[in-house]
């Protein structure tokens, strides 16, 4: 329980940044998805696509930074940078996903990066990681929610963005058969 007005505005800039980090890792997600498939790129053109998608994952790690940072500008409770590195240091499961979510973030930002060292197939192998990467921080969100106490004012608003992204990526990665067989989708003529 946080008793300090220090501790408590800390706390809510920390919580603020993490709400932002997590509807733009969902958004990001999402916008990954339409890069691959191409399903916005009539409307919006593949290098805009894929822009909004680098544009979203980065504010993502932005927010999750400064959401992780904030943690050090606490005063009751002491929390060290080793903390933040170091899954399982000093705190819960909750909070060593929540680490492990960011470091993979970077590790998948850098390898994007240095993608001209890396054959294509690889690149794409290490990429496709962001699906499980962005499960981790959904955990980890949900979990941090509920040990704030604030999962009771949280939950609709994080399903309405679960939502749409859980539909984006099954739309992804399951067969078009399936939907157009139960009625969802109706098949194309070429
Ligand atoms: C180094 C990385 C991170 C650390 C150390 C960290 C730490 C924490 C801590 C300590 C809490 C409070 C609950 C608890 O004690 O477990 C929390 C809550 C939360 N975290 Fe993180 N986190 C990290 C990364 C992330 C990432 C990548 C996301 C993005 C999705 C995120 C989203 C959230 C959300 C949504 C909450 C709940 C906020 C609320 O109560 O409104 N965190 N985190």
């Amino acid at each position: 329980m946080i008793e300090s007005p220090h501790d408590l505005g800390v706390h809510q800039v920390a919580a603020l940044s993490a709400r932002a980090a997590f509807v733009f890792l969902c958004l990001g997600l999402c916008w990954g998805a339409f890069t691959t498939t191409g399903w916005l790129h009539r409307l919006a053109g593949r290098q805009a696509t894929r822009g909004s998608h680098v544009l979203f994952v980065t504010l993502a790690l932005a927010f999750a930074v400064l959401h992780a940072l904030a943690f050090l500008f606490m005063q009751d409770e002491y929390v060290g940078p080793a903390d933040l590195i170091i899954p399982l240091r000093d705190g819960g499961i909750s909070q060593a996903l929540g680490v492990v979510t960011v470091e993979a973030m970077l590790a998948l930002m850098i390898s994007t990066a240095a993608q001209r060292f890396l054959r294509h197939r690889q690149w794409l192998w290490l990429h496709r990681l962001g699906y499980p990467v962005v499960a981790l921080g959904v955990l980890h969100s949900f979990a941090g929610a509920m040990i704030d106490g604030h999962l009771a004012v949280l939950w609709l608003t994080g399903l309405v963005v679960l939502v749409p992204t859980a539909l984006v990526v099954s739309l992804r990665f399951l067969p078009g058969r399936l939907w157009t067989g139960a009625g969802l989708l109706k098949e194309m003529e070429r």
